[in-house]
């Protein structure tokens, strides 16, 4: 197991590319399921998730293959129905493939997610949303067993704007007989690219990215083409690290659009943000005012930007009031932070973040992937070195993370534990 070591003190300066969005390829994977043949995604982030969501389609009978970032998926062997829990443990995302074989195949056998750090994650939203098309579901020995003799469109109203279940839905829906109409379907970036792909395989999603998407089922869909979104939250992680230490970088190859509540909050903490295309060009500070954030579903502030813009306002002047509202215990990172002397009081799914003069490095825990990220911007401005320990959750959503520091001049290394 390695860890990550961060000496703190030095502004960050210089440009850095963002990858592929893992949360739009992960749905656009299992997606490939609704067709026969061999589909090709470009910008594909080199992601420990994408791999196991290769391993997941490859029990499926699928073959799959990432070369430098491009991804061929041969569906022509799709032979298998079941997602395991050995993989579906290790990945929630792996119930992406409940939609697309029970709308390919009649069937799925798909091993329920469990829980995760911050606290139970049920998916009954998707599987109401696969039953109301149809769908019989029983739950058996810790296994989601589906099936259905061709699915039928009608009209689903989700009680929560859910992500994995919009895109699951939409995908099903997509080989149904006639037109689901989702409502308060999930507004994300990754569903309107995830909507994007179908239709380029012959499928008619429209309405994604507003809070109603109608699909009118088709036949059959053939495999295609596509380049992946970028991912917003590997770029607000460098636009917060850039801001944090006060240094001067370039984001390349984002989508400003997909971030207008991050931009929006560190313009009020005084933090330089100028966007121009696929570039945004940050100027941090050393004296940046608190902003208090509520996260919330797309357009609202993402919650996995909450951990990374926490630490920035631990050194920001002034009480800042934090409100989780997506995932109402997602705090793992709290403790960690606590240990490099951050002044933070949680209050239900509020957290008071006061204001210190400067962290101090420490060892600290990784819990997930998010936390990871918060840790290692907290040791980026920490006095002394912070060892992050745990890091395998990092390479889940974050390519060469300590690399593209390194690049823009932070004293960061990956060393065994
Ligand atoms: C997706 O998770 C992302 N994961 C998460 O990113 C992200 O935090 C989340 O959306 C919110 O933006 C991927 O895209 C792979 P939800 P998902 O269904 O789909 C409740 C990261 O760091 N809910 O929108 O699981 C749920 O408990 C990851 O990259 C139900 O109650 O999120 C939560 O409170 C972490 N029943 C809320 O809805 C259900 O059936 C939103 O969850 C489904 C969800």
């Amino acid at each position: 197991m390695d860890k990550i070591v961060v000496k703190g003190g030095r502004k960050l300066k210089g440009a850095v590319k963002i990858g592929g969005a893992k949360n739009a390829v992960l749905p656009i994977m299992t997606a490939c399921l609704l067709t026969r043949g061999v589909s090709v995604v470009t910008n594909v982030p080199g992601l420990r998730d994408v791999v196991t969501m290769k391993s997941v389609l490859e029990r499926l009978g699928v073959v799959g293959s990432l070369d430098d970032h491009t991804l061929t998926i041969d569906t022509s062997g799709l032979s298998g129905f079941e997602a395991p829990y050995d993989l579906v443990s290790t990945m929630r995302a792996s119930i992406y493939v409940l939609g697309p074989l029970l709308a390919a195949c009649g069937k799925a056998k798909v091993s329920l997610p469990g829980g995760c750090a911050w606290g139970p994650r049920p998916v009954d939203l998707h599987i109401r949303a696969m039953q109301e098309l149809g769908a019989t579901i029983e739950i058996d020995h810790g296994y989601i067993v589906a099936e259905a003799k061709g699915l039928k469109g009608r009209p689903i109203k989700f009680s929560i704007p859910s992500v994995g279940a919009t895109a699951n839905t939409v995908m099903a829906a997509s080989l149904a007989e006639g037109t689901t109409r989702i409502i308060n379907a999930a507004k994300e970036p990754e569903i309107t690219a995830l909507a994007e792909f179908i239709n380029s395989m012959g499928g008619r999603v429209r309405g994604a990215g507003t809070d109603t998407v109608v699909v009118e089922g088709v036949k059959e869909l053939h495999p295609a083409k596509f380049r992946t979104i970028p991912d917003r939250i590997e770029a607000g992680t460098y636009l917060i690290a850039g801001a944090i230490t006060g240094g001067k970088i370039e984001i390349e190859d984002a989508c400003p659009e997909h971030l207008e509540a991050l931009i929006l909050n560190l313009r009020q903490a005084g933090v330089g943000v100028e966007c121009s295309g696929s570039v945004i060009s940050v100027r941090g500070k050393r004296d940046i005012a608190s902003v208090d954030v509520l996260t919330s579903p797309f357009p609202g502030f993402p919650t996995d930007l909450q951990a990374q813009y926490m630490t920035l306002m631990t050194v920001a002047r002034g009480n800042c009031v934090i409100s989780e509202t997506v995932f109402k215990d997602r705090f793992t990172h709290v403790p960690e932070l606590r240990r490099m002397g951050a002044d933070i009081k949680i209050e239900g799914n509020t957290a008071h973040v006061g204001y210190v003069k400067r962290l101090s490095g420490a060892p600290v825990m990784a819990t997930d992937l998010r936390a990871s990220a918060a840790l290692v911007l907290a040791g980026l401005i920490a006095e002394g070195e912070t060892h992050i320990s745990r890091v395998y959750h990092i390479d889940r959503g974050y390519e060469g993370i300590e690399q593209k520091l390194g690049a823009l001049g932070a004293q960061i290394e990956r060393v065994p534990e």
